[in-house]
Protein backbone atom coordinates (compact mmCIF):
# COMPACT_ATOMS: atom_id res chain seq x y z
CA UNK A 1 0.00 0.00 0.00
CA UNK A 2 1.65 3.35 -0.79
CA UNK A 3 1.47 5.44 2.12
CA UNK A 4 1.15 9.31 2.67
CA UNK A 5 4.74 10.53 3.65
CA UNK A 6 6.49 13.83 3.93
CA UNK A 7 7.76 13.97 0.15
CA UNK A 8 11.22 14.26 1.39
CA UNK A 9 12.46 13.74 4.43
CA UNK A 10 11.04 10.33 5.19
CA UNK A 11 12.89 7.33 3.84
CA UNK A 12 13.07 7.37 0.28
CA UNK A 13 11.60 3.55 0.03
CA UNK A 14 9.14 3.65 2.19
CA UNK A 15 7.45 6.65 0.47
CA UNK A 16 5.67 3.58 -1.82
CA UNK A 17 5.22 -0.30 -1.71
CA UNK A 18 8.65 -1.82 -2.99
CA UNK A 19 6.64 -2.15 -5.91
CA UNK A 20 4.63 0.87 -6.94
CA UNK A 21 6.09 3.38 -8.52
CA UNK A 22 7.44 6.50 -6.55
CA UNK A 23 5.81 9.91 -7.88
CA UNK A 24 5.20 12.81 -6.06
CA UNK A 25 3.32 12.38 -2.88
CA UNK A 26 1.42 14.15 -0.18
CA UNK A 27 3.45 15.42 2.39
CA UNK A 28 1.14 16.06 5.28
CA UNK A 29 2.07 13.26 7.93
CA UNK A 30 1.81 14.11 11.87
CA UNK A 31 5.13 15.37 12.93
CA UNK A 32 7.44 16.73 15.74
CA UNK A 33 9.68 19.50 13.73
CA UNK A 34 10.83 22.76 15.81
CA UNK A 35 8.21 25.49 15.52
CA UNK A 36 8.28 28.01 12.39
CA UNK A 37 6.39 31.04 13.91
CA UNK A 38 5.08 33.70 11.92
CA UNK A 39 1.70 34.68 10.04
CA UNK A 40 1.53 37.28 7.59
CA UNK A 41 -1.65 37.80 5.53
CA UNK A 42 -1.53 38.41 2.12
CA UNK A 43 -4.49 39.45 -0.21
CA UNK A 44 -5.20 37.03 -2.64
CA UNK A 45 -2.67 37.57 -5.61
CA UNK A 46 -3.73 36.82 -9.12
CA UNK A 47 -1.11 35.66 -11.79
CA UNK A 48 -1.15 36.64 -15.11
CA UNK A 49 1.32 35.91 -17.87
CA UNK A 50 1.55 37.00 -21.36
CA UNK A 51 3.21 34.22 -23.39
CA UNK A 52 6.06 35.96 -24.90
CA UNK A 53 6.67 37.10 -21.17
CA UNK A 54 6.52 34.04 -19.31
CA UNK A 55 10.04 33.51 -18.20
CA UNK A 56 10.61 37.05 -18.32
CA UNK A 57 8.07 38.94 -15.76
CA UNK A 58 4.96 38.02 -14.17
CA UNK A 59 2.46 39.35 -12.83
CA UNK A 60 1.04 39.14 -9.31
CA UNK A 61 -2.10 40.90 -7.96
CA UNK A 62 -1.11 43.64 -10.25
CA UNK A 63 2.54 43.87 -9.17
CA UNK A 64 5.22 42.55 -11.58
CA UNK A 65 7.80 40.11 -10.23
CA UNK A 66 10.68 40.83 -13.05
CA UNK A 67 13.44 38.55 -13.68
CA UNK A 68 15.82 41.56 -14.74
CA UNK A 69 15.44 44.89 -12.04
CA UNK A 70 13.45 47.32 -13.39
CA UNK A 71 12.08 50.40 -11.45
CA UNK A 72 8.53 49.92 -12.69
CA UNK A 73 8.11 46.76 -10.97
CA UNK A 74 7.66 46.46 -7.62
CA UNK A 75 7.98 42.79 -6.86
CA UNK A 76 11.73 42.24 -8.10
CA UNK A 77 13.91 39.71 -8.66
CA UNK A 78 15.40 40.43 -5.38
CA UNK A 79 12.63 40.10 -3.93
CA UNK A 80 12.07 36.35 -4.37
CA UNK A 81 16.07 35.23 -4.86
CA UNK A 82 17.76 37.27 -1.57
CA UNK A 83 21.20 36.30 -1.81
CA UNK A 84 22.88 35.30 1.55
CA UNK A 85 19.18 35.94 3.50
CA UNK A 86 19.21 33.27 5.89
CA UNK A 87 15.32 33.54 5.63
CA UNK A 88 15.49 33.13 1.62
CA UNK A 89 16.22 29.38 0.36
CA UNK A 90 14.65 30.17 -3.49
CA UNK A 91 17.34 29.29 -6.03
CA UNK A 92 17.62 30.63 -9.44
CA UNK A 93 16.58 27.11 -11.16
CA UNK A 94 13.26 27.48 -9.19
CA UNK A 95 12.65 31.08 -9.51
CA UNK A 96 12.85 30.64 -13.45
CA UNK A 97 9.77 27.91 -13.28
CA UNK A 98 7.49 30.90 -12.38
CA UNK A 99 4.40 31.88 -14.55
CA UNK A 100 6.03 29.01 -16.87
CA UNK A 101 1.69 27.73 -15.86
CA UNK A 102 2.34 24.43 -17.80
CA UNK A 103 -1.18 23.30 -16.43
CA UNK A 104 -3.03 26.14 -18.48
CA UNK A 105 -1.33 24.89 -21.59
CA UNK A 106 -4.08 22.81 -23.77
CA UNK A 107 -1.50 21.09 -25.64
CA UNK A 108 0.53 20.15 -22.76
CA UNK A 109 -0.09 16.85 -20.85
CA UNK A 110 -1.02 18.74 -18.06
CA UNK A 111 -3.18 21.12 -19.24
CA UNK A 112 -5.42 18.62 -20.78
CA UNK A 113 -5.26 16.70 -17.84
CA UNK A 114 -6.71 19.37 -16.45
CA UNK A 115 -8.99 20.20 -19.21
CA UNK A 116 -11.03 16.08 -18.43
CA UNK A 117 -10.63 16.52 -14.96
CA UNK A 118 -12.96 20.12 -15.62
CA UNK A 119 -14.85 17.98 -18.00
CA UNK A 120 -16.03 15.88 -15.55
CA UNK A 121 -17.18 18.71 -13.42
CA UNK A 122 -18.93 20.61 -16.04
CA UNK A 123 -20.43 17.14 -16.62
CA UNK A 124 -21.57 16.25 -13.25
CA UNK A 125 -22.13 19.30 -11.69
CA UNK A 126 -22.95 21.73 -14.46
CA UNK A 127 -21.68 25.15 -13.79
CA UNK A 128 -21.08 24.93 -10.08
CA UNK A 129 -17.36 24.60 -9.30
CA UNK A 130 -15.76 27.95 -9.81
CA UNK A 131 -11.74 27.52 -11.35
CA UNK A 132 -9.41 28.97 -10.73
CA UNK A 133 -5.64 28.31 -12.34
CA UNK A 134 -3.49 31.60 -11.78
CA UNK A 135 -3.86 32.42 -8.50
CA UNK A 136 -0.41 33.38 -7.21
CA UNK A 137 2.25 30.44 -6.19
CA UNK A 138 3.71 33.08 -3.55
CA UNK A 139 1.66 33.02 -0.31
CA UNK A 140 2.47 33.69 2.86
CA UNK A 141 3.63 31.08 5.77
CA UNK A 142 -0.46 31.88 7.19
CA UNK A 143 -1.99 30.97 3.99
CA UNK A 144 0.06 27.42 3.61
CA UNK A 145 0.17 26.58 6.77
CA UNK A 146 -1.62 27.88 9.81
CA UNK A 147 -5.18 28.82 7.85
CA UNK A 148 -5.02 24.80 7.37
CA UNK A 149 -4.36 23.90 10.71
CA UNK A 150 -0.87 22.28 9.82
CA UNK A 151 0.83 22.57 13.25
CA UNK A 152 3.19 24.62 14.42
CA UNK A 153 5.90 21.85 15.05
CA UNK A 154 4.97 19.93 11.83
CA UNK A 155 8.03 18.84 9.56
CA UNK A 156 6.77 20.54 6.19
CA UNK A 157 7.38 23.99 7.77
CA UNK A 158 10.96 23.41 7.73
CA UNK A 159 13.26 24.96 5.36
CA UNK A 160 14.83 21.89 4.30
CA UNK A 161 11.38 20.74 3.20
CA UNK A 162 9.89 24.14 1.64
CA UNK A 163 11.04 27.13 -0.39
CA UNK A 164 11.14 30.41 2.02
CA UNK A 165 11.05 33.56 0.06
CA UNK A 166 11.79 35.82 3.80
CA UNK A 167 10.51 34.36 7.20
CA UNK A 168 6.75 34.72 6.32
CA UNK A 169 6.11 34.04 3.09
CA UNK A 170 6.89 31.04 0.81
CA UNK A 171 6.54 29.27 -2.42
CA UNK A 172 2.97 27.15 -2.01
CA UNK A 173 3.82 23.65 -1.15
CA UNK A 174 0.10 22.72 -1.82
CA UNK A 175 -3.18 24.23 -3.44
CA UNK A 176 -5.04 23.52 -0.17
CA UNK A 177 -3.28 27.31 0.31
CA UNK A 178 -5.71 29.00 -1.12
CA UNK A 179 -8.45 26.82 0.65
CA UNK A 180 -9.52 29.63 3.43
CA UNK A 181 -9.03 32.81 0.82
CA UNK A 182 -11.70 31.50 -1.10
CA UNK A 183 -14.07 30.22 1.63
CA UNK A 184 -14.10 34.17 3.04
CA UNK A 185 -14.46 34.86 -0.76
CA UNK A 186 -17.59 32.90 -0.41
CA UNK A 187 -17.29 30.29 -2.78
CA UNK A 188 -18.42 26.77 -1.72
CA UNK A 189 -17.57 24.78 -4.73
CA UNK A 190 -14.13 25.54 -6.16
CA UNK A 191 -11.21 23.84 -8.05
CA UNK A 192 -7.88 24.90 -7.97
CA UNK A 193 -5.04 24.19 -10.35
CA UNK A 194 -1.28 25.42 -9.55
CA UNK A 195 2.40 25.25 -9.87
CA UNK A 196 3.57 23.86 -6.18
CA UNK A 197 7.13 24.02 -4.93
CA UNK A 198 8.96 21.15 -2.51
CA UNK A 199 12.16 20.76 -1.36
CA UNK A 200 13.03 17.19 -2.29
CA UNK A 201 15.38 14.76 -3.56
CA UNK A 202 16.00 14.15 -7.36
CA UNK A 203 14.56 10.86 -9.39
CA UNK A 204 12.80 10.40 -12.33
CA UNK A 205 9.42 11.00 -10.57
CA UNK A 206 10.34 13.37 -8.32
CA UNK A 207 11.06 17.53 -9.25
CA UNK A 208 11.04 20.33 -6.72
CA UNK A 209 7.88 21.92 -8.93
CA UNK A 210 4.95 20.37 -9.82
CA UNK A 211 1.33 20.72 -10.23
CA UNK A 212 -1.92 20.08 -7.75
CA UNK A 213 -5.14 19.80 -8.31
CA UNK A 214 -7.81 21.20 -5.11
CA UNK A 215 -10.81 20.08 -5.10
CA UNK A 216 -13.42 21.88 -2.44
CA UNK A 217 -17.26 21.72 -1.71
CA UNK A 218 -19.77 23.08 0.99
CA UNK A 219 -22.89 21.70 1.75
CA UNK A 220 -25.27 23.48 3.84
CA UNK A 221 -27.48 21.62 6.71
CA UNK A 222 -30.79 21.65 4.55
CA UNK A 223 -28.65 18.89 2.04
CA UNK A 224 -27.83 16.90 4.42
CA UNK A 225 -30.91 16.81 7.00
CA UNK A 226 -33.04 14.06 4.98
CA UNK A 227 -30.13 11.79 4.76
CA UNK A 228 -30.43 10.29 7.63
CA UNK A 229 -27.00 10.53 7.96
CA UNK A 230 -24.95 13.42 10.24
CA UNK A 231 -23.40 16.07 8.02
CA UNK A 232 -19.94 14.78 8.12
CA UNK A 233 -20.90 11.25 6.91
CA UNK A 234 -23.01 12.79 4.34
CA UNK A 235 -19.81 14.91 2.92
CA UNK A 236 -17.62 11.60 3.18
CA UNK A 237 -19.98 9.12 1.23
CA UNK A 238 -20.68 12.25 -1.46
CA UNK A 239 -16.66 12.92 -1.29
CA UNK A 240 -16.25 9.53 -2.24
CA UNK A 241 -18.92 8.97 -4.89
CA UNK A 242 -17.81 12.10 -6.59
CA UNK A 243 -13.67 10.75 -6.79
CA UNK A 244 -14.51 7.16 -7.66
CA UNK A 245 -16.35 8.85 -10.73
CA UNK A 246 -13.68 11.03 -11.25
CA UNK A 247 -11.33 8.26 -11.07
CA UNK A 248 -13.58 6.02 -13.87
CA UNK A 249 -13.64 9.31 -15.93
CA UNK A 250 -9.77 9.31 -16.37
CA UNK A 251 -9.18 5.82 -16.26
CA UNK A 252 -12.15 3.83 -17.36
CA UNK A 253 -13.57 1.10 -15.10
CA UNK A 254 -10.67 0.33 -12.95
CA UNK A 255 -10.47 -1.26 -9.31
CA UNK A 256 -10.24 1.47 -6.80
CA UNK A 257 -9.84 0.97 -3.10
CA UNK A 258 -9.94 3.58 0.29
CA UNK A 259 -7.09 3.54 2.65
CA UNK A 260 -7.60 5.63 5.82
CA UNK A 261 -4.99 8.22 6.24
CA UNK A 262 -3.63 11.61 8.12
CA UNK A 263 -4.07 15.15 6.86
CA UNK A 264 -3.97 18.13 9.74
CA UNK A 265 -6.82 19.79 7.27
CA UNK A 266 -9.37 17.12 7.17
CA UNK A 267 -10.91 14.33 9.47
CA UNK A 268 -11.43 11.62 8.19
CA UNK A 269 -8.87 11.77 5.97
CA UNK A 270 -8.51 9.24 2.58
CA UNK A 271 -6.43 8.45 0.14
CA UNK A 272 -7.56 6.82 -3.38
CA UNK A 273 -6.08 3.90 -4.90
CA UNK A 274 -6.41 2.56 -8.31
CA UNK A 275 -5.14 -0.59 -9.74
CA UNK A 276 -3.53 -0.11 -12.57
CA UNK A 277 -0.25 -2.00 -14.08
CA UNK A 278 -0.24 -4.73 -11.87
CA UNK A 279 -0.09 -2.46 -8.98
CA UNK A 280 -1.81 -0.14 -6.48
CA UNK A 281 -1.00 3.59 -7.00
CA UNK A 282 -2.29 6.27 -4.86
CA UNK A 283 -3.61 8.77 -6.51
CA UNK A 284 -4.71 11.63 -4.04
CA UNK A 285 -5.78 12.92 -0.88
CA UNK A 286 -9.05 14.13 0.51
CA UNK A 287 -10.96 14.07 3.41
CA UNK A 288 -14.19 16.01 5.40
CA UNK A 289 -12.59 19.35 5.91
CA UNK A 290 -11.91 20.11 9.82
CA UNK A 291 -14.64 22.25 11.38
CA UNK A 292 -12.28 24.45 12.73
CA UNK A 293 -11.27 25.58 9.09
CA UNK A 294 -14.64 26.62 7.91
CA UNK A 295 -15.87 28.12 11.47
CA UNK A 296 -12.28 30.39 11.22
CA UNK A 297 -13.74 31.53 7.52
CA UNK A 298 -17.27 32.01 8.29
CA UNK A 299 -19.04 28.56 7.26
CA UNK A 300 -20.05 27.86 11.23
CA UNK A 301 -23.10 25.65 10.21
CA UNK A 302 -22.02 23.71 7.24
CA UNK A 303 -19.73 20.73 6.24
CA UNK A 304 -17.14 20.27 3.34
CA UNK A 305 -14.87 17.63 1.55
CA UNK A 306 -11.63 18.16 -0.08
CA UNK A 307 -9.27 16.61 -2.48
CA UNK A 308 -5.75 17.35 -3.81
CA UNK A 309 -4.62 15.35 -6.71
CA UNK A 310 -0.83 15.42 -8.48
CA UNK A 311 -1.35 16.40 -12.33
CA UNK A 312 2.05 14.51 -12.68
CA UNK A 313 1.88 11.79 -11.22
CA UNK A 314 -1.73 11.12 -12.83
CA UNK A 315 -0.43 12.19 -16.11
CA UNK A 316 2.79 9.82 -16.32
CA UNK A 317 0.46 6.94 -15.70
CA UNK A 318 -2.14 7.92 -18.42
CA UNK A 319 0.44 9.01 -21.23
CA UNK A 320 3.10 6.84 -20.20
CA UNK A 321 6.13 9.63 -19.32
CA UNK A 322 8.85 7.70 -18.01
CA UNK A 323 10.68 10.94 -16.49
CA UNK A 324 9.32 13.70 -14.72
CA UNK A 325 11.84 16.24 -16.07
CA UNK A 326 9.85 15.62 -19.45
CA UNK A 327 6.82 17.58 -18.80
CA UNK A 328 9.47 20.91 -19.09
CA UNK A 329 10.90 19.73 -22.10
CA UNK A 330 10.59 22.24 -25.18
CA UNK A 331 12.17 19.95 -27.48
CA UNK A 332 9.41 19.54 -30.05
CA UNK A 333 9.74 15.84 -30.26
CA UNK A 334 7.92 15.73 -27.27
CA UNK A 335 5.73 18.65 -27.38
CA UNK A 336 4.36 17.51 -30.82
CA UNK A 337 2.77 14.28 -29.66
CA UNK A 338 0.05 15.74 -27.02
CA UNK A 339 -3.04 17.70 -28.51
CA UNK A 340 -5.89 19.38 -27.21
CA UNK A 341 -8.57 17.22 -25.81
CA UNK A 342 -6.54 13.94 -26.21
CA UNK A 343 -6.24 12.13 -22.96
CA UNK A 344 -3.88 9.21 -22.55
CA UNK A 345 -2.11 8.96 -26.17
CA UNK A 346 0.71 6.98 -25.25
CA UNK A 347 3.99 9.12 -25.35
CA UNK A 348 6.52 7.36 -27.74
CA UNK A 349 10.06 7.86 -26.23
CA UNK A 350 12.41 9.08 -29.01
CA UNK A 351 15.46 7.40 -27.97
CA UNK A 352 17.17 6.92 -24.60
CA UNK A 353 20.28 8.36 -24.36
CA UNK A 354 22.56 6.35 -22.17
CA UNK A 355 23.05 7.74 -18.80
CA UNK A 356 26.71 8.04 -17.02
CA UNK A 357 27.22 8.01 -13.76
CA UNK A 358 29.34 9.49 -11.20
CA UNK A 359 29.95 8.56 -7.45
CA UNK A 360 31.17 11.08 -4.98
CA UNK A 361 31.90 10.14 -0.91
CA UNK A 362 31.67 12.40 2.29
CA UNK A 363 31.86 12.51 5.80
CA UNK A 364 28.81 14.58 6.85
CA UNK A 365 28.19 17.01 9.47
CA UNK A 366 25.20 17.82 11.45
CA UNK A 367 23.35 20.03 9.28
CA UNK A 368 23.61 17.33 5.99
CA UNK A 369 20.19 16.53 4.50
CA UNK A 370 19.81 15.16 1.00
CA UNK A 371 17.47 18.20 0.57
CA UNK A 372 20.44 20.38 0.33
CA UNK A 373 22.70 18.05 -1.63
CA UNK A 374 19.54 17.91 -4.37
CA UNK A 375 19.77 21.47 -4.79
CA UNK A 376 23.20 22.07 -5.26
CA UNK A 377 23.60 18.81 -7.60
CA UNK A 378 20.32 20.62 -9.48
CA UNK A 379 21.90 24.29 -9.28
CA UNK A 380 24.56 23.05 -11.63
CA UNK A 381 23.24 20.41 -13.95
CA UNK A 382 20.01 21.63 -13.85
CA UNK A 383 17.60 18.83 -15.35
CA UNK A 384 20.99 16.90 -16.93
CA UNK A 385 20.81 14.99 -13.31
CA UNK A 386 18.15 12.28 -13.35
CA UNK A 387 18.97 10.65 -10.18
CA UNK A 388 20.94 11.33 -6.98
CA UNK A 389 21.01 8.14 -4.94
CA UNK A 390 22.39 7.71 -1.45
CA UNK A 391 24.24 3.74 -2.20
CA UNK A 392 26.48 3.72 0.91
CA UNK A 393 26.39 4.85 4.42
CA UNK A 394 28.96 3.96 7.29
CA UNK A 395 29.29 5.18 10.69
CA UNK A 396 33.34 4.35 11.61
CA UNK A 397 34.60 4.00 15.44
CA UNK A 398 34.89 7.95 15.94
CA UNK A 399 31.19 8.60 15.32
CA UNK A 400 31.77 9.74 11.98
CA UNK A 401 29.25 8.81 9.01
CA UNK A 402 30.10 8.87 5.42
CA UNK A 403 27.60 8.81 2.90
CA UNK A 404 28.22 7.42 -1.01
CA UNK A 405 25.69 8.65 -3.14
CA UNK A 406 25.90 7.49 -7.00
CA UNK A 407 24.47 10.98 -9.69
CA UNK A 408 23.05 10.13 -12.83
CA UNK A 409 23.63 12.34 -15.48
CA UNK A 410 21.15 11.99 -18.57
CA UNK A 411 19.61 14.26 -21.31
CA UNK A 412 16.18 13.42 -22.29
CA UNK A 413 17.51 14.64 -25.62
CA UNK A 414 20.83 14.26 -26.56
CA UNK A 415 24.03 12.43 -25.86
CA UNK A 416 26.38 14.11 -22.96
CA UNK A 417 30.06 14.33 -24.17
CA UNK A 418 32.42 13.09 -21.39
CA UNK A 419 33.94 16.11 -21.11
CA UNK A 420 30.95 18.05 -19.80
CA UNK A 421 30.20 15.38 -17.55
CA UNK A 422 33.50 15.14 -16.09
CA UNK A 423 32.73 19.55 -15.98
CA UNK A 424 29.87 19.27 -13.93
CA UNK A 425 30.90 16.46 -11.35
CA UNK A 426 33.61 18.59 -10.72
CA UNK A 427 31.66 21.74 -10.24
CA UNK A 428 29.31 19.05 -8.16
CA UNK A 429 32.22 18.04 -5.54
CA UNK A 430 33.79 21.68 -5.24
CA UNK A 431 30.20 22.99 -4.43
CA UNK A 432 29.11 20.48 -1.84
CA UNK A 433 32.23 20.84 -0.32
CA UNK A 434 31.76 24.39 -0.07
CA UNK A 435 28.49 24.95 0.54
CA UNK A 436 27.64 22.11 2.49
CA UNK A 437 31.11 21.75 4.50
CA UNK A 438 30.85 18.02 4.01
CA UNK A 439 34.47 16.63 3.98
CA UNK A 440 35.22 14.55 0.25
CA UNK A 441 36.54 11.79 0.65
N1 LIG B 1 -2.78 19.19 0.43
C1 LIG B 1 -2.58 17.76 0.51
C2 LIG B 1 -1.15 17.46 0.02
O1 LIG B 1 -0.61 18.17 -0.79
C3 LIG B 1 -3.61 16.97 -0.27
C4 LIG B 1 -5.00 17.13 0.29
C5 LIG B 1 -5.84 18.16 -0.13
C6 LIG B 1 -5.48 16.25 1.23
C7 LIG B 1 -7.11 18.31 0.40
C8 LIG B 1 -6.75 16.38 1.78
C9 LIG B 1 -7.56 17.42 1.35
O2 LIG B 1 -0.54 16.54 0.45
Amino acid sequence: MAATLPAFSAPRCSCSSSSSPRLPLPRFLPSAQPPAAATLLRGRARLQTSAAAAAAAVEVGGVKIAREGNVEMSILRSDVVKEGDPTNNVPDTIYSKFGLQLHRRDNHPLGILKNTIYDYFDKNFSGQFNKFDDLCPLVSVKQNFDDVLVPADHVSRSYNDTYYVDAQTVLRCHTSAHQAELLRDGHTHFLVTGDVYRRDSIDSTHYPCFHQMEGFRVFSPDEWSGSGMDGTAYAAADLKKTLEGLAEHLFGAVEMRWVDTYFPFTNPSFELEIYFQDDWLEVLGCGVTEQEILKNNGRTDNVAWAFGLGLERLAMVLFDIPDIRLFWSNDKRFTSQFSEGKLGVKFKPFSKFPPCYKDMSFWINEEFTENNLCEVVRGIAGDLVEEVKLIDNFTNKKGMTSHCYRIAYRSMERSLTDEEINDMQWNVREEVKNKLKVELR
